[in-house]
């Protein structure tokens, strides 16, 4: 099912998820994160700082890419990974891939992406965010549920939304590579995060809308173990909020996220 948990702020959610990867940690120290870039799971990355010792052997995937950025730029999301989450959280470097990171050819980087998930026996908690396009990962409306890592054309809206880390929107790579929604069903454990009212709209058509290929996001709900957590503002367009709140206040302690 679809859990859905409406908190106060950011850094409860960011506190929420961390002390669930604490846990998945605790019980094997070398799983596998999928881990997401972008504004909003950097409360889960701040909230894991304290934690950075138990997550030395974690290893992690990252959802996608931009196609074209030299590399070391330092908005490429290796870079990003880099600085948000390696070195903060002291992950070894080597332990952690980011589509086309390889040097590899870029036309079969999908493939050999695909190929080191299954060898690293695949994602136990994959982290996602939400764009204004309903996309997760770069998987922009259109997106085939059975998709796998492949190279994508970003749309122009979400070039504008990510336009603030370039200096202008023509800045921003035209092309990614990302995760397809295949790959990211095939995670054990799904956490979308969405903060913030610019989100509001997408997150109820994910959650609550019909299972459409027009917005990516809503295949969560084919995914047996999802958890979406969000703030007020962008709980506002959620039709049953009234029973998600209720369910969260009386979830059972013993079933975690
Ligand atoms: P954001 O992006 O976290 O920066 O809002 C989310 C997304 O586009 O998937």
């Amino acid at each position: 099912m679809t859990e859905v948990i409406i908190v106060d702020s950011p850094a409860r959610a960011g506190t929420l998820v961390a002390d669930e990867i604490v846990a998945l940690v605790q019980r094997r120290a070398d799983a596998v994160l999928g881990l997401a870039t972008g504004s909003t799971p950097l409360p889960v990355y701040e909230a894991l700082r304290p934690h950075a010792a138990l997550l030395r052997d974690v290893r992690g995937f990252a959802l996608d890419e931009y196609v074209g950025l030299a590399a070391g730029h330092p908005e490429s999301y290796r870079s990003v990974i880099e600085r948000e989450v390696i070195a903060p959280l002291g992950l070894d470097p080597d332990r952690v891939r980011v589509p086309g990171d390889d040097g590899g050819p870029i036309e079969t980087a999908g493939e050999r992406y695909e190929a080191d998930l299954v060898a690293a026996g695949g994602v136990d908690l994959q982290l996602l965010g939400i764009g204004a396009t309903g996309h997760i990962g770069f998987n922009e409306p259109g997106s085939s549920f059975a998709s796998r890592t492949r190279v994508k054309t970003l749309t122009e809206q979400t070039r504008r939304d990510n336009a603030r880390f370039f200096d202008s929107v023509d800045d921003v790579p035209l092309h990614c590579i990302t995760q397809g929604l295949g790959t990211i069903l095939d995670a054990r454990h799904l956490v979308l995060l969405a903060f913030g009212a610019a989100k509001a709209e997408a997150l109820a058509a994910a959650v609550e809308g019909p299972v459409t290929s027009s917005l990516p996001g809503s295949a969560i709900q084919l995914h047996g173990h999802v958890t979406v957590i969000v703030d007020e503002a962008a709980a506002a367009r959620l039709q049953f909020a009234e029973y998600y709140r209720h369910a969260w206040a009386h979830k059972p302690s013993w079933q975690g996220l």
